[in-house]
């Protein structure tokens, strides 16, 4: 390993998103109980931050209308970091009712893609959370935050990611304690990945940044390696490979939970989960939904760890 990676880490951490990023975008409604099942596979797996619903309109996303009750049901998980995603104080307000402890805001580096998503300019959505952080940082709440289309937008190309550089650093000042960037639709490469992070990382520590990477084209855990290499130890993930944006064309799944957990154990690297119970967690995930779901290790078993 030595020769090819010069600072792999011990341990990481992995951020799941299955329940919130996973469902927003599925074509069949899904009951809350359904949702409470595949939340405690995740915690059984070993997951320890989940994003469990988001706190966002119920017109724009129909599938997580049901996320006060879900958090309702959850309830609290002694050492897990529950999270949900809030675009706005309305968002902060049924964030505090479930008594969650931590949430997540988001904004586009791509004009376009801000608007569709949450029918706000860029420099709106930060006028937004310029109130709503210091708010959640006074109700005792840690805040992340996304910055999306880190790595491009179909109708803008490539974005300049000096501009990734400066929305990070304006989240980063007004509290938001870690900035996963997002490859919205999956289209970054690694070269890529490293110009992007060198120029992050002249600015913002690692421990800051973590990555969100939709694998749309096969391309999430090339960028992850890039990513480890270069000293950033949060990654997104989401079982079975789940996920997609409704206001991103073209945005499938995330990189699945079981394929960077899979790569990271066979590499040496901990993660605090049981690649087993994850493996169920996937299978709990397909009934869920009801179809099947992408992830490579879902579909193809863990029978190389076991061997
Ligand atoms: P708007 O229509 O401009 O907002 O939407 P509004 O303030 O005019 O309100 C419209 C209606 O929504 C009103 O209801 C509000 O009360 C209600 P009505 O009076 O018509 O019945 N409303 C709310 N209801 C519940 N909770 C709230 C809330 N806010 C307003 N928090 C808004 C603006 C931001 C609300 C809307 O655009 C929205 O909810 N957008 C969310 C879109 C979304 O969730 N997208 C997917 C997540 S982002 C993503 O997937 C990317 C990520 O994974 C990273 C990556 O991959 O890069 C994070
Ligand atoms: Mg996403």
């Amino acid at each position: 390993m030595a020769e090819l990676f010069d600072h792999i880490p011990d341990r990481v951490s992995i951020y799941e998103v299955g329940p919130r990023d996973g469902l927003q975008n599925e074509a069949v409604t899904i009951g809350t109980v359904r949702k409470l099942r595949l939340i405690d596979a995740l915690c059984a797996a070993g997951l320890s931050r989940i994003e469990i619903t988001s706190f966002v309109s119920p017109h724009w996303i129909p599938q997580l209308a049901d996320a006060d009750r879900l958090a309702d049901l959850v309830g609290q998980r002694e050492g897990k970091q529950l999270s949900a995603l809030c675009p706005n104080g309305r968002g902060l307000a049924r964030a505090r009712v479930a008594d969650l402890r931590e949430i997540a805001v988001f904004l586009s580096a791509s004009e376009t893609h801000n608007r569709r998503n949450i029918n706000k300019s860029v420099d709106q959505a930060l006028g937004v959370f310029r109130e709503m952080v210091p708010q959640a940082l006074r109700y005792g709440m840690r805040v992340r935050a996304y910055v999306s289309t880190a790595w491009g937008w179909p109708y803008e190309g490539d974005v300049d990611p000096r501009r990734v550089l400066e929305l990070s650093r304006s989240l980063i000042e007004l509290g938001c304690y870690e900035i996963s960037l997002g490859d919205t639709i999956g289209v970054g490469t690694p070269l890529q990945t490293k110009r992007i992070l060198k120029l992050l990382l002249s600015e913002v520590p690692a421990e800051q940044l973590a990555l969100h990477m939709h694998d749309t084209r096969g391309q999430a855990l090339a960028n992850v390696l890039v990513g480890l290499e270069l000293g950033i130890r949060t990654f997104d993930a989401a079982i079975g490979g789940l996920g997609g944006c409704p206001y991103a064309p073209g945005a499938s799944g995330n990189l699945a939970t079981e394929d960077l957990v899979y790569m990271l154990h066979h590499m040496g690297v901990q993660t605090g989960i049981d690649p087993e119970k994850l493996f169920e967690a996937g299978r709990v995930a397909e009934a869920v939904v009801r179809r099947e779901l992408p992830g490579r290790v879902h579909r193809a078993g863990l029978r190389a760890l076991r061997g």
